[in-house]
């Protein structure tokens, strides 16, 4: 297949890049800055901005399929990467006759997920980080979800739970709507979308995703997610 990857060049949009190429799918991906990514056999480079229509429009000409790891940061002021990207890439799929989507979202753009994570995850990092500080683009989260929604195409919406890096694909769990579980290595959650990619079993709904079998270090995490990638 020849897949589209929104965000190529974030931490999630690597590992699906490595994956999908890795996979025998040929990938074209999307991204601002075409130099951050090395020359592939399988590997095309299209310039664009994801909230620019045109743009996007001239990148998913021939590309079976589209896979969104699109991110922005917390701010206080609105945020709107997510739902103008989506209304781009979902405009410009209709007028190319692309079906296939899987984006990126959260377990918080649904609105009963809770955490069960230890005491400090639950009480302290949900309701400061998630909550408060992510309240402006987990807002956006929920636009990018309602335009999806509103399409024709054979949508998937990927909700993982807090990201971190792991070496290794585990053996990580998906779920209907969203998983209970708090922590998603990206790497899980890019292998997650290429199965689903393939196994169509979450087609117009959202999808849950999250690893069980190795935890991270919170300290390490924050540093990592907090500080280091600011
Ligand atoms: N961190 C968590 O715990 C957590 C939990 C649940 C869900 N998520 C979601 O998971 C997704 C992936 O997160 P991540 O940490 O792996 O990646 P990320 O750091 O959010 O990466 C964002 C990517 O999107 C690209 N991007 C942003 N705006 C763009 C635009 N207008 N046009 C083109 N590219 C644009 C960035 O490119 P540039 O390099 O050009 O900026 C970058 O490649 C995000 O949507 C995030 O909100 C995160």
């Amino acid at each position: 297949m020849r897949v589209a990857v929104f965000g190529a060049n974030g931490p999630t949009g690597r590992h699906l890049t490595d994956q999908a190429l890795a996979a025998g799918h040929e990938v074209v991906a999307v991204t601002r800055r075409p130099g951050s990514l090395p020359a592939r056999p399988g590997l095309t480079v299209a310039v664009a901005d994801a909230t620019d229509p045109a743009a996007v429009d001239a990148a998913l000409g021939g590309t079976d399929a589209v896979l969104s790891a699109l991110g922005s940061r917390f701010s206080k002021e609105t945020i709107t990467t997510y739902s103008a990207s989506a209304t781009a890439i979902t405009g410009a799929m209709a007028r190319h006759g692309i079906k296939r989507l899987l984006t990126v979202s959260s377990s918080i753009a649904d609105p009963d997920w809770r955490p069960t994570g230890a005491h400090f995850f639950n009480h302290v990092l949900d309701p400061l980080v998630n909550r408060r500080l992510g309240h402006t683009l987990h807002e956006d989260m929920r636009r990018m979800e309602t335009v999806i929604r509103q399409t024709n195409l054979d949508w998937t919406l990927v909700r993982p739970s807090g990201l971190f890096e792991h070496p290794t694909v585990t053996d990580y769990h998906t779920a209907a709507t969203s998983a209970d579980g708090v922590f998603t290595a990206r790497v899980d959650l890019a292998a997650s979308m290429l199965r689903e990619l393939e196994e169509r079993r979450y087609i117009c709904t959202a999808m849950g995703v999250i690893t069980t079998t190795v935890k991270p270090n919170i300290a390490k995490l924050i540093w990592n997610e907090g500080v280091k990638k600011k």
